[in-house]
């Protein structure tokens, strides 16, 4: 039990390290909080920064994931599930950045790339939901709609899946819900956005 509340502490901490923020202010002496939605993420750091910026965010948060769950799987496989599941929720609400951070989206894809690296070494559970987002993505320009298509699509996914292979993993399952609600959550005013038809098309990809 106390290392499973070490990794979750492990994972929180990562997670709080906001690379959007980090990134913007080291390279581009900006804070990109006041320019775009305001999001500390990968999108929004493309959206104000440019493509390079853009995609080295979503590299360094996906890999703050990777290594969190890679170091908890060196206990276990619940160890690293929760580690991962507190690394999106430090990315949401960081302690280095006063509780204000990104929308758990490159994290939420972190923690499935190490799903297939660390856990199931299967790599559908990572592209089921990849694909979804890039044909979203491709179809309507809206990150936010593309990202949380992509978080059901995985909960489906991985709830069918894992509960098929019967390997009592209700605690996988409950993670892939707890993270998707933990995104549609935080895309709330894009959602309200997409509804009134205001919402930002992806430009810099
Ligand atoms: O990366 C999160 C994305 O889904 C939406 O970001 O900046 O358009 O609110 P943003």
């Amino acid at each position: 039990f106390l290392y499973l509340i070490l990794c979750i502490l492990l994972g929180y901490l990562l997670g709080s390290i906001p690379f959007a923020l980090v990134i913007g202010k080291v390279f581009y002496k900006t804070d990109i909080r006041q320019y775009g939605s305001g999001n500390l993420g990968g999108t929004n750091a493309g959206r104000v920064l440019g493509r390079n910026a853009g995609i080295s965010v979503i590299a360094c948060d996906i890999l703050k994931v990777v290594l969190a769950m890679g170091l908890a799987s060196l206990i276990d496989g619940s160890c690293s599930i929760w580690c991962g599941v507190a690394c999106c929720i430090g990315h949401c609400y960081p302690i280095f950045a006063h509780f204000k951070g990104g929308k758990a989206v490159s994290t939420m894809f972190g923690f499935l790339v190490s799903l297939w690296f660390f856990t199931f070494h299967d790599i559908s559970y990572a592209l089921v939901p990849l694909g979804m987002f890039l044909i979203i993505l491709f179809i309507f320009k809206y990150v936010s709609l593309a990202s949380i298509c992509a978080s059901i699509a995985s909960c489906m996914y991985i709830s069918a899946r894992v509960l098929s292979l019967a390997l009592n993993p209700i605690f996988i399952v409950l993670a892939s819900w707890i993270m998707m609600f933990l995104i549609i959550y935080r895309h709330r005013s894009n959602i309200q956005k997409i509804m009134n038809a205001t919402e930002n098309k992806i430009s810099w990809l």
